[in-house]
């Protein structure tokens, strides 16, 4: 079931998720509403707290753009490579990289994020078996964004001071504008 996404700066998405202690139906719901709504908002990862949730679970599915014969130009996100992870831990991290990212709880905004290169995850699939993951460049950056929505944090976070004062004043604005737009319906 496609799911509400929140929209910064919900006071949601500052509080930390917690562990996953029961790897029941109720999971499993919630995984297939996030993979639903992701998939909707043709989003490469989604955390639970996103959708009001404050559990450890993030889902990353991302798209293979290398291919010419697509027509979705955002890329074809495969089934297949869909990653579900639960209590994830990244228990190592090098490298850096700059990224151009984007979130779904700030929709149409994109900054250039300097994150690690390659990271070491070890999670829980939904049948609570233990996983370990190697990941770079895309993947990892995702990896690395899932898991600070999971901490209360959002990718603009780690702008600078005057970038982030910019972003903040433009957005209240944006914010402002649809709400008059709105009412007037
Ligand atoms: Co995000």
């Amino acid at each position: 079931m496609i799911k509400e996404i929140l929209v910064y700066p919900n006071p949601i998405l500052r509080q930390k998720s917690e562990d996953v202690k029961d790897f029941d139906e109720n999971l499993h719901r919630l995984l297939d509403d996030m993979n639903d709504t992701m998939m909707n908002r043709g989003g490469v990862g989604l955390a639970a707290v996103q959708i009001g949730i404050l559990q450890n679970v993030l889902i990353i599915n991302i798209p293979i753009d290398d291919c010419e014969n697509i027509e979705n130009e955002d890329g074809l996100q495969l089934k297949e490579n869909l990653i579900e992870a639960i209590n994830p831990k990244i228990t190592h991290k090098d490298g850096t990289q700059v990224f151009n990212e984007g979130c779904l709880s700030i929709p149409g905004v994109y900054e250039e994020i300097s994150r690690a290169k390659h990271v070491v995850v070890e999670y829980f699939n939904r049948f609570g078996e233990k996983q370990t993951i190697e990941a770079e460049d895309f993947l990892a950056v995702a990896w690395q964004h899932e898991m600070e929505h999971l901490t209360g944090h959002v990718f603009i976070e780690n702008l600078s001071f005057m970038k982030r004062k910019k972003f903040e004043k433009e957005w209240k604005k944006e914010q402002k504008e649809k709400k008059k737009k709105s009412s007037r319906l």
